[in-house]
């Protein structure tokens, strides 16, 4: 039997533990009925845990899921209730930058025709992947305020960039195009106005591209690609850009694919796929749905797809998608993508029929 691979679940607050807990049935049922060999390890962070005694992030369970996990399942984190959202970065970016993973994968991809918005445009036109950078940028956090709370106050967030880490972000989106045989990779930054870091992601891109023959490269300033992107989502394949860029035109993809119930991601150090990775819908903690049983399950399934794939599964993540796209034919889902069905019924409606299958 191959060795048990042990993965971390945090589902953090707002719709997070719900859609987890979803998530987390279905990985349960891969367990107990197809034998798969993974074990479940349930964490309690998130703010209630942070309001009850202080802790986020502590120091020896990041090293504790480093050693032993093979990837961390994560809901969302942000409550209202903590302002200043100090738990979720420490638990967010903890395990993005503490664990190296690099690279932000996020699909946007159309399961049906009726979920895109734009006008005569179909699931046949939405199929791209970004590759956002998950460890640099505006997200490191350095910086500070000077006179704050005076009229003279003065806000800086730093924007950092390597070598070292431009050149693997950039290097991973040829290699997922590569190994799939896709043709086109595009970059987006903003070269025109940032001169010193996005000259640098400019070159590295111009230069890593010219090892990849094969593969058509685009370069584009990223308010032309959010233009582009609606306008036509098929022209592009892998969009590989920032990690604040990465952001915003994640939440922009996730409106071609019938909003962020639907978007699922992975946070992967890709150069070494042995490393812990972390699995998270693109979605927030969406607090006013909170509680509520009317959270869209599936990008919650879509991630645990996702974290199959990685774990050497790739044809269990094809089947959830697949039974997903069906319970978005039938109409088996929640009211945000058509439905009438609550959080736990479209979620059980997909367990059965890939329980059914195994
Ligand atoms: P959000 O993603 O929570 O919600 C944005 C919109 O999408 C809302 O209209 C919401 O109702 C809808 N939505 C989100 N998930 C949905 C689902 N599963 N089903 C149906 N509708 C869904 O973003 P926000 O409102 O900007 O942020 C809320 C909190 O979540 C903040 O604290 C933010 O910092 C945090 N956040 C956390 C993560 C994460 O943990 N990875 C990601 C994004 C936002
Ligand atoms: C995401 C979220 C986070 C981010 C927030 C919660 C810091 O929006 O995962 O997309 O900006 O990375
Ligand atoms: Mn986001």
């Amino acid at each position: 039997m191959a060795q048990r691979k042990k993965i971390a679940i945090i589902g953090g607050d707002g719709i997070g533990p719900s859609v987890t807990a979803e998530a987390r049935q279905l990985l349960e049922i891969y367990r107990d009925k197809a034998g798969l060999p993974i074990e479940l390890w349930e964490l309690d962070l998130g703010a209630d845990r942070f309001l009850r005694d202080g802790t986020t992030f502590p120091k020896e369970i990041q090293i504790a899921i480093q050693r032993e996990c093979a990837a961390v399942m994560l809901g969302a984190l942000g409550d209202p209730r903590v302002p200043n959202l100090e738990h979720a970065r420490d638990i967010l970016f903890g395990m993005r930058f503490g664990y190296d993973l690099y690279a932000n994968i996020r699909p946007v991809r159309a399961l049906a025709d009726r979920l895109v918005p734009l006008k005569g445009r179909g699931a046949k036109d939405v199929d791209f992947v970004v590759f956002r950078e998950n460890t640099e940028g505006i997200y490191v956090g350095m910086g500070g305020q000077f006179k704050r709370g005076t009229p003279d106050e003065v806000a800086i967030n730093e924007d950092l960039n390597t070598r070292k880490g431009v050149e693997r972000i950039i290097r991973a989106a040829f290699e997922y195009a590569k190994a799939r045989g896709l043709t086109k990779v595009t970059m987006a930054d903003k070269s025109n106005a940032m001169r010193h870091a996005h000259e640098l992601w400019l070159r590295v891109f111009h230069e890593v591209a010219t090892q990849y023959p094969g593969i058509e490269s685009r370069h584009l300033y990223v308010d032309a690609l959010c233009l582009l992107v609606v306008q036509d989502p098929s022209q592009f394949q892998v969009v590989v850009t920032n990690n604040l860029f990465g952001d915003i035109v994640t939440d922009l993809g996730a409106a071609f694919q019938g909003g962020l119930g639907m978007a699922a991601s992975a946070n992967v150090h890709a150069s070494d796929p042995n490393r812990v990775a972390m699995f998270e819908p693109v979605h927030g903690s969406a607090p006013p749905l909170a509680g509520q049983d009317i959270a869209n399950p599936f990008a919650a399934l879509l991630t645990a797809g996702m974290m199959l794939t990685h774990l050497g599964f790739p044809d269990e993540e094809k089947r959830i998608e697949r039974v997903v796209t069906l319970a978005i034919e039938e109409g088996a889902c929640t009211v945000d993508v058509g439905g009438k069905l609550g959080t736990k019924a479209a979620a059980a409606w997909v367990r059965e029929r890939v329980a059914k299958e195994l």
